[in-house]
C-alpha cells in the first residue's frame, strides 16, 4: 500500500515532480492557489503518512488526531515554527522539518529595503504619485526628507539595534556596513549566554567599532534602527510595546520582518501618530492574512506594510519549496533530514 503524502500547496512543474516520480507515495494535493481550508485538510490528512504545509496551517492536537498513528513526518516551508505545537509532535514520535538558511538572504534584503523605505517616506510618497499628485509638490527643498540611514562623514556614528540575532540580523547589520554603521547593539532570549568574545569577534570581521548585547531599554534608547528579528509565539509577543517605543530615538525607524505579534499595532500606531519615532516598515503584521484597510499600522501614513513578501524571490522560494520536499522524503525513508526540527 502506498504512503499518503498531503501537500497544502501547489510546489508547481519545478517542484511537483520531484514527490510525483515517487511511486510508493500517494500524493494528494490541494488544488488552489490560496490557504488550505481547515476541512479540507482535516479530511485529507486521515491516514497520511506525510504533510507538506506552510505558516497558516497548525499542526495542534485536532490534526494530529484527525490524521492518526500513520503521521511520521511533517516539512513545514517556513523558517518559523510557531503553528507546530512541539511538545504533541514530539510526544507521537513525528519528526518535523523547516527551512532555515536558504531564505537568509531574501529577508536581510528586505529588511534593508523596509528600513530605506520607512525613512525615506516611500510609502507616502510613491502614493502621491499613483494619486495623481506630483503636479502640486513640484521639487521643494525640504519636502519629504528623512533622516539617511548612510554616512560617510568622518566621525558620524550610525547604531543599528536588533532584537533577536539570529542568522537574518547578521546578515541584515553586513548588508548594512557599508552604509556607515559604526555600532551594533541587540537584545537576545534571556536564557541565552551572553558570548562577548562572538561579538567582538563579528565587530572585527566586519569592520565596525563595536557589537554589543545590551537590555531591551539600552536597544531602544541607542539605536537609528531597530529591526525585529526574533522568533514569533507567545513569549515573544508584544516584546515592542508603548514602553518600549517611548525610549526610541525621535529619529529612529522600527522595522519588523519577523512576526506580526512581536509588535502591539495599536502601540506602533500611536507611537507614529504621535511622533515618538521617524517612521516603520513592516512586512507582518498581527492578524494578517485578514488585514484591510482599516488595520492600525495600514492606516497609519508612516508606517510601510508590505503582505509578508520577506522570502519571495524566485530563487529562494524554489529553494525553500525544495528542502521541504527533501525534509518530508528523508522523513519519511528513515533518514536524517537536511533541516531537522525535531528529529
Ligand atoms: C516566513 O515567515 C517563514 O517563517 O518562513
Ligand atoms: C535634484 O533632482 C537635484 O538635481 O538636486
Amino acid at each position: 500500500k502506498k504512503d499518503k503524502v498531503v501537500v497544502c500547496r501547489d510546489l508547481k512543474e519545478k517542484i511537483m515532480p520531484l514527490l510525483y516520480s515517487r511511486e510508493d507515495l500517494e500524493v494528494v494535493l490541494w488544488p488552489e492557489d490560496r490557504a488550505c481550508e481547515r476541512p479540507w485538510l482535516l479530511e485529507n490528512i486521515k491516514g497520511a503518512a506525510g504533510v507538506i504545509l506552510v505558516l497558516g496551517e497548525k499542526v495542534n492536537t485536532e490534526f494530529l488526531e484527525a490524521a492518526g498513528p500513520n503521521l511520521r513526518a511533517v516539512s513545514t516551508m517556513s523558517v518559523g515554527h510557531e503553528h507546530i505545537d512541539k511538545v504533541e509532535v514530539t510526544k507521537r514520535g513525528i519528526k518535523v522539518g523547516y527551512t532555515p538558511d536558504v531564505l537568509t538572504d531574501a529577508v536581510a534584503d528586505i529588511s534593508v529595503m523596509l528600513a530605506l523605505m520607512a525613512s525615506r517616506n516611500v510609502g507616502e510618497t510613491i502614493d502621491l504619485v499613483n494619486r495623481g499628485l506630483w503636479p502640486a509638490f513640484s521639487w521643494s527643498p525640504f519636502a519629504f526628507c528623512g533622516p539617511q540611514l548612510s554616512t560617510s562623514t568622518p566621525n558620524a556614528t550610525r547604531t543599528v539595534g536588533f532584537l533577536g540575532f539570529g542568522r537574518i540580523a547578521k546578515a541584515t547589520l553586513s548588508r548594512l556596513v557599508p552604509f556607515g554603521v559604526t555600532h551594533c547593539v541587540y537584545s537576545s532570549r534571556p536564557t541565552s549566554k551572553p558570548d562577548p568574545v562572538a561579538d567582538a569577534k563579528l565587530a572585527k570581521e566586519l569592520n565596525i567599532q563595536e557589537v554589543r548585547r545590551v537590555s531591551m531599554d539600552e536597544l531602544a534608547s541607542q539605536s537609528d534602527v531597530v529591526f525585529v528579528l526574533a522568533p514569533g509565539g507567545a513569549e515573544t509577543r508584544h516584546l515592542i510595546n508603548e514602553d518600549f517605543l517611548k525610549k526610541m530615538k525621535e529619529s529612529a525607524i522600527l522595522v519588523n520582518t519577523a512576526r506580526g505579534t512581536l509588535v502591539d499595532s495599536d502601540a506602533l500606531a500611536k507611537a507614529l501618530r504621535e511622533r515618538w519615532i521617524w517612521a516603520a516598515g513592516v512586512d507582518v503584521v498581527e492578524g494578517e492574512p485578514n488585514v484591510d484597510q482599516t488595520h492600525p499600522l495600514v492606516k497609519e501614513p508612516k508606517c510601510v506594510v508590505l503582505p509578508h513578501i520577506g522570502s519571495a524571490t524566485i530563487e529562494t522560494r524554489l529553494a525553500m519549496a525544495t528542502l521541504a520536499v527533501k525534509n518530508l522524503l528523508a522523513g519519511l525513508d528513515g533518514k536524517p533530514m537536511p533541516a531537522p526540527l525535531i528529529t
